[in-house]
């Protein structure tokens, strides 16, 4: 593949095999410069002036350090501007700048307190035990949905206190918020793409606004642990969320919180077929080896494959000259494959150290919020299915077809049980 091949802005290069996207990746990151691309034609707003695409390790790292040259308040989790009506539901902090966003972090931080965190360490493990006992139950099935969509749905619907009969109504709306370009899930007629996104985001605050209303009424001890409660409860400074803040919020994170954490274990289960020796090892000594398995898995997968920034000035950063506007895309799944800094980028190796990846992004104010969560319950998980399942193994995936997360749609796994 050579340079003139490769166009990221073309929804054609995302359903490439896995690896040709990583060969042609290889490509972009021995320019030795962020390669220069128009941007894709969208609907909902005047086509872009472009973008850089930084590729390798050092910019990704470089400008997330420095969001006063690289913000994010233009848009994050979108090359394209999007419209300001999506900014009531999908403007939460991912998409905020300092000061705002530092007050949302650190009200949210405090609502992510290392006690209630606990509390749900014992509600990962005795949900992956469930999810383990009925896959025994089911046999040989749909892996996503069988096992890697279960977990994180029921554990960020727990921690909001969401009833579990509006499980797969949360599902269906992140399913089609993060549906990027498929068309198995989003309208190919744009306008009612847009009223389909929309939707999604109106039916998800409504969810949460009811919860809120409910979690004011004078019942102290009812819902005293859920996160709801502990965002709409004003906290020690007198700081809480308003219920558009806490609508945003809670999109952001049922969408950040599902979707990723799916991807990485259904990335999980593929890469510890395609790579049996690392499975046997991993095998072997599972309690050692299990933590550095999980960083690996997401480096390899990089569920998020891009962040987007703006210029706020001009700028030199690697022996390139921003200018002041321009737009910056972070390829996390390029990064966590600079060969500059991970040798041998395209084996899976448990043992990989130290490893560096920005799989939840890079060192910086906007690095994930539920890394620590997705650790655990990508460890919890694993170690469930090795120990009660250890011959199972995945068959094709049907890939989502989107150039923002590494999604995987259906999986289907074996086993004897
Ligand atoms: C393997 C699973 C996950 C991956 C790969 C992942 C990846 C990421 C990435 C790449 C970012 C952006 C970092 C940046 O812009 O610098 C991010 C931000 C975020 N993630 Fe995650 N994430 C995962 C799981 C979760 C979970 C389980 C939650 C919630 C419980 C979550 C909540 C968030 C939030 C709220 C932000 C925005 C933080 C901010 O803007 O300050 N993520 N994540």
């Amino acid at each position: 593949m050579t340079l003139a091949d490769i166009d990221l802005s073309d929804t054609a290069f995302w359903g490439l095999p896995l690896a040709d996207r990583a060969a042609a990746f290889a490509v972009l990151r021995a320019q030795g410069r962020p390669p220069f691309y128009p941007e894709p034609e969208v609907p909902f707003s005047e086509v872009g002036p472009g973008y850089y695409a930084l590729v390798r390790h050092a910019d990704v790292v470089e400008a997330s350090k420095r969001p006063d040259v690289f913000c994010s308040a233009r848009g994050a989790t979108s090359i394209a501007d999007l419209p300001p009506e999506f900014n009531e539901y999908f403007g939460s902090m991912i998409n905020m700048d300092d000061p705002r966003h530092a007050r949302l972090r650190r009200i949210v931080s405090r609502a992510f307190s290392p006690r209630l965190i606990a509390k749900f360490e014992g509600d990962v493990q005795r949900a992956a035990a469930a999810i383990v006992d009925d896959l025994l139950v089911t046999g040989p099935c749909d892996f996503v949905q069988h096992v890697a969509a279960r977990l994180p749905l029921k554990i960020i619907c727990d921690m909001m206190g969401i009833p579990n009969d509006q499980f797969e109504m949360v599902l269906s709306n992140s399913n089609i918020i993060l549906s990027g370009a498929d068309p198995e899930f989003m309208s190919e007629d744009i306008n009612v793409a847009v009223a389909q996104i929309l939707g999604a985001g109106q039916a998800l605050a409504d969810l949460v606004t009811g919860l809120a209303a409910d979690r004011a009424q004078p019942r102290p001890h009812a819902h005293a642990e859920d996160l709801v409660t502990a965002l709409v409860t004003a906290n020690i400074d007198g700081e809480q969320l308003t219920s558009a803040e806490l609508a945003s919020f809670f999109i952001l994170l049922v969408v950040a919180g599902n979707e990723t954490t799916r991807t990485a274990l259904s990335h999980a289960l593929m890469l510890l077929t395609q790579f049996p020796d690392q499975r046997a090892l991993l095998q072997a000594d599972l309690e050692n080896r299990i933590g550095g398995t999980v960083e690996e898995i997401v480096r390899y997968a990089s569920p998020v494959l891009f962040m987007r920034r703006t210029l706020t000035r001009d700028y030199s950063m690697n022996g390139q000259d921003y200018r002041e506007g321009d737009k910056a895309v972070l390829f996390y799944y390029s990064a966590n494959r600079d060969e500059s800094v991970f040798a041998d980028p395209e084996r899976f190796d448990i043992t990989r150290s130290p490893n560096p990846h920005v799989g939840y992004g890079a060192a910086g104010p906007h690095y994930c919020l539920g890394a620590h969560l997705a650790r655990r319950e990508l460890t919890v998980m694993l170690r469930e299915l090795l120990t009660r399942v250890p011959d199972i193994t995945a068959g094709e995936p049907d890939r989502l077809l989107s150039s923002f997360v590494n999604g995987i749609k259906r999986l289907p796994c074996q086993f004897a049980g």
